[in-house]
């Protein structure tokens, strides 16, 4: 998608919009499945990323599978026609009458996020379930400490020990199908150790257990380029990775969420106007934190775009900041970028991950507009 059409949906649809490239999440997809072709692979994409209908219709025809955490996130992909087949439930606090309809319904997994969630989804069976453990394998995913899953301090999963004492009552128990260990170490992890070390420790717990998995699920997490050329090498996990997997001889599954669609997305704004003050200048745009919450909640840093002729443009170092009352609604400090006119439009790069998914109306502001690009012609999302 080039900036001419961003431009362009900025005009046909006005502003703050979420532009989505379509034919980038088929490539990513295709990307995936010539990756894992001598595995018996299968993506359940993490619906919490992006649970837009037109990019889960994507997946949903590509025949993956899809992750989700909550009942909304079922509804959701139920409605764009996932079979229960195809549905990994997953969460930390999942509900009681929540887990009585993923068992009624049969969904493929429920992934067990602690003995005492066993004990809840024991009082209601009633009918055969598939099962999963989440095992925590206190692995420092090398990421920001919000988005870091698996050590032993943070509330996902179960340590071995636990998840020993699970599967000895779950083989009990006629009405469970355990099928595999199932481990999310964290989110946009670019290096590969981590994976390593969480999938090691797996095989060694598997081997003293004589179990023999078949499922393997090893989350999601694969980190991607926000412009500062940190990315997770997928030559180096392939070499690493790979040959452990081997040795499992399971289905093995990722649950990638922000690899598959971060990438994808655009943040048109347009510049409300330039603020000077005695310290600073201030490019006022008319998005904030409410849209795209990543800057202030964890630090992230945006490749920011101007959608106008920059040639014989001033160059000034400004704060990108929006409209919302918070100090934290920044995109970026001492950016340097061609001076902008008001009314011209800029795009906030790679916000198809954790952007509209995690946007809210906080001051009343509404929340932006979704867009979707089919390598063809623009369209309201649905
Ligand atoms: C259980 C689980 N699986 C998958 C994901 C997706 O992670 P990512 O978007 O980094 O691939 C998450 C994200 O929090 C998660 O909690």
């Amino acid at each position: 998608m080039d900036s001419h059409t961003l431009v362009e949906a900025a005009e046909s649809f006005g502003t703050p919009i979420y532009v989505y490239d379509l034919p980038f999440i088929h490539q990513r997809l295709s990307l995936l499945k010539e990756m894992f072709k001598d595995f018996d692979f299968r993506l359940a994409y993490a619906v919490k990323a992006n649970f837009n209908k037109d990019i889960l219709s994507i997946l949903e025809k590509e025949n993956t599978m899809v992750d989700v955490v909550s009942f909304g996130e079922y509804k959701q992909v139920r409605l764009v026609g996932f079979t229960p087949d195809r549905i990994i439930v997953n969460g930390n606090c999942k509900r009681k009458e929540e887990l009585e309809q993923y068992v009624k319904d049969g969904v493929f997994s429920i992934n067990l996020d602690s003995y005492e969630e066993l004990l809840r989804l024991e009082k209601v069976l009633s009918k055969p379930i598939r099962v999963s453990i989440r095992v925590n394998p206190d692995v420092d995913a090398k990421t920001h400490h919000h988005i870091a899953t698996g050590l032993k301090e943070n509330k996902f999963g179960v340590d071995f020990d636990t998840a020993a004492k699970m599967i000895e009552r779950i083989n009990t128990n006629k009405m469970f199908d355990f099928i595999g260990l199932h481990c999310h170490i964290g989110s946009q992890i670019t290096e590969v150790e981590p994976y390593l070390e969480a999938v090691v420790s797996i095989k060694y717990f598997a081997k003293s257990m004589n179990l023999k998995l078949k499922v393997l699920n090893l989350g999601g997490g694969w980190g991607i380029d926000y412009g500062n050329g940190k990315v997770l090498d997928l030559g180096d996990y392939k070499q690493k990775i790979f040959p452990i997997l081997k040795e499992f001889d399971s289905t093995i599954i990722l649950e990638l969420g922000r690899w598959i669609v971060a990438p994808s997305a655009y943040l048109v704004a347009r510049v409300e106007y330039v603020k000077r003050t005695s310290s600073k200048i201030f490019i006022m745009l008319d998005t904030g934190m409410t849209h795209l919450i990543r800057p202030a909640l964890y630090g992230a840093k945006h490749k920011i775009i101007p959608l106008y002729e920059t040639k014989n443009r001033k160059k000034i170092k400004a704060d990108i900041v929006g409209p919302i009352c918070e100090s934290a609604d920044t995109f970026r400090k001492s950016y340097t970028m061609a001076e902008p006119q008001e009314g011209e439009y800029v795009a906030i790069c790679d916000v198809g991950a954790y952007g509209y998914a995690m946007a809210s109306d906080y001051n009343l502001i509404p929340k932006p507009k979704e867009i979707i690009w089919n390598g063809k012609e623009l369209l309201r999302s649905s």
